[in-house]
């Protein structure tokens, strides 16, 4: 398939890495647009970082890594992405500024253009109705680190057509991705609702004082074979984004997804300044009351 320029809205964990892996697997011009310049420049340093890494690990020579960070344009104009075959949405997980940037996208990009969104488990159905193309509007849900990690999960709205579906899981391919289409959008689609319920039990676990948040990584490791522990991976998501998603899916399914108290308090205390808000690790070595 060939694409001449891809789009990302957004330049936080998530846009970086979407942009990083595009501008390394493909040879076509990446931009990314942000809101302000301190954001462009950390993405823009975490790229150089992931280059780095690439070529100490003899993945790639200097001058390939070189070539990946130049194809990224970072810009302050949504403006910048017209002309691109794919933009990719990734700004925070809240309708209402998705919807919103759906709406501009919609006129800044031509009709052929496919506008993806990699919400964590928002109805696209809803952010597709805020552009005049819905069947043009596809969920392209990455995972975290998106450079490493295998899988996208396609989100059809109810509008979706199968020509996107094929030109997603196309571009995806591209990218060295595995995809799996979820036909119905469902809140949290299939890989967030079933992490959150995993998630909300882990947290549960804790706040019950059934065990330590390191003992119950541990255990989740070892017992099912996990690269990694509920807690380490909440740290890793981002607390703020794993509440979002909690609260998003209780106003859906109601009481069994109940966001967890412990969860909202680490929250407020992050937004509070409070380190000991940040992950679960530092709150655990600092004790529940620090
Ligand atoms: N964090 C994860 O592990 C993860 C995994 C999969 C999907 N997601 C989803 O990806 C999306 C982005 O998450 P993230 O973790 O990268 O968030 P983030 O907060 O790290 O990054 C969001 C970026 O969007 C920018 N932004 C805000 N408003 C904007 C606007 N109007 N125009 C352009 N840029 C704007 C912000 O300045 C910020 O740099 C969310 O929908 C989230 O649910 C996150």
């Amino acid at each position: 398939m060939a694409i001449n320029k891809v789009g990302i809205i957004g330049s936080g964990l998530m846009g970086t890495g979407i942009a990083f892996v595009t501008a390394r697997q493909l040879e076509t011009e990446v931009v990314v647009v942000d809101v302000a310049d301190k954001f462009l420049q950390k993405s823009r340093a975490s790229m150089e970082a992931m280059a780095s890494r690439a070529v100490e690990k003899g993945q790639a020579t200097r001058e390939q890594a070189a070539t990946w960070v130049q194809r990224v344009r970072f810009s302050l104009d949504k403006k910048d992405v017209a002309g691109a075959a794919i933009v990719i949405e990734a700004v925070p997980e809240d309708l209402a500024l998705k919807c919103k940037t759906f709406a501009e996208l919609d006129e800044l990009c031509s009709g052929d253009t496919m506008l993806a969104t990699n919400t964590t488990g928002l109805p696209v159905t809803q952010i597709a109705a805020a552009t005049k193309r819905p069947d043009r509007v596809i969920g392209t849900h990455f995972f975290n680190p998106a450079a490493v990690m295998k899988l996208v999960e396609l989100v059809r709205g109810c509008a979706t057509s199968d020509a996107m579906v094929a030109k997603a899981q196309q571009f995806c391919a591209s990218l060295g991705k595995e995809t799996i289409v979820v036909q119905k959008d469902f809140p949290g689609f299939v890989t967030t609702r079933i992490l959150n319920g995993y998630f909300l039990e882990a947290l549960h676990c804790l706040e019950e004082g059934v065990a330590s948040a390191e003992d119950i990584d541990k255990g989740c490791k070892l017992a099912y074979n996990h690269p990694m522990g509920p807690f380490e991976l909440m740290d890793l998501v981002g607390l703020e984004t794993v509440l979002a998603v909690s609260q998003d899916l209780y106003s859906s399914f109601g009481e069994r997804c109940r966001p967890s108290v412990l969860l909202r308090q680490m929250v407020n205390a992050g937004r509070l300044g409070r380190k000991a808000g940040q992950g679960f690790y530092s709150y655990a070595a600092k004790g529940k009351n620090a």
